[in-house]
């Protein structure tokens, strides 16, 4: 069986891989003759991995299954401090490509490539995270965490909620915003707009 938590990280990892892959098709294509689709699309995309992430998703991470597996695992330490600085520096990187989008927006194409480049290379960068915490940290949780620690792990996660804080809840309305921005990208599914 799989456990609840790591199910719930690796739909959001799914979630947010899809996203970025939209992302880069969007960058593909460009602005086109529609300039204004296309800016309020990525803006919509660089709102939603600045917040959904935050809000939801390394909390998850930084609180509840890194500090498990790094007491039980200390050979991932390393790469536990690695993935925890990317999440210390993703907000700023993801507000710089907003600022980026708007200089593109306002001052012209001398500011497209920039933007492109600096989107191009955070897209990697995600991915790249979102990698490592799937062949290392999991691999490791799985290997050294007691039923025990999953329960708990598995409780706290089935509620999306840290029962010490009880923050981070769901919010629906990262759902909806991911669907639309999903409708409305390049190369979405014709007839699902
Ligand atoms: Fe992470
Ligand atoms: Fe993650």
């Amino acid at each position: 069986m799989v456990h609840p938590s790591i199910r719930i990280i690796r739909e959001e990892h799914a979630a947010l891989a899809t996203l970025m892959n939209a992302f880069e098709k969007a960058l593909l294509s460009g602005p086109g003759d529609q300039p204004e689709v296309f800016f309020d699309g990525m803006r919509a995309m660089l709102f939603y991995v600045d917040e959904f992430p935050e809000q939801l998703h390394h909390p998850k991470e930084s609180n509840l299954l890194f500090p498990r597996v790094a007491r039980l695992a200390p050979e991932t330490m390393e790469t536990i401090v690695l993935l925890e600085k990317d999440h210390a520096t993703s907000e700023s990187a993801v507000r710089e490509l907003q600022h980026l989008l708007l200089a593109w927006e306002l001052m012209g194409e001398s500011r497209r490539e920039a933007f492109v480049e600096t989107a191009r290379h955070y897209i990697r960068f995600y991915l790249a995270h979102m990698q490592m915490e799937e062949n290392v940290i999991f691999p490791a949780a799985l290997r050294v965490l007691s039923d025990e620690d999953w329960r708990e792990l598995d409780a706290a996660f089935a509620t999306n909620c840290d029962p010490l804080t009880g923050q981070y809840k769901r919010n629906p309305a990262f759902d909806r915003l991911f669907a639309r921005i999903l409708m409305h990208s390049p190369g979405a599914v014709s007839g699902s707009t």
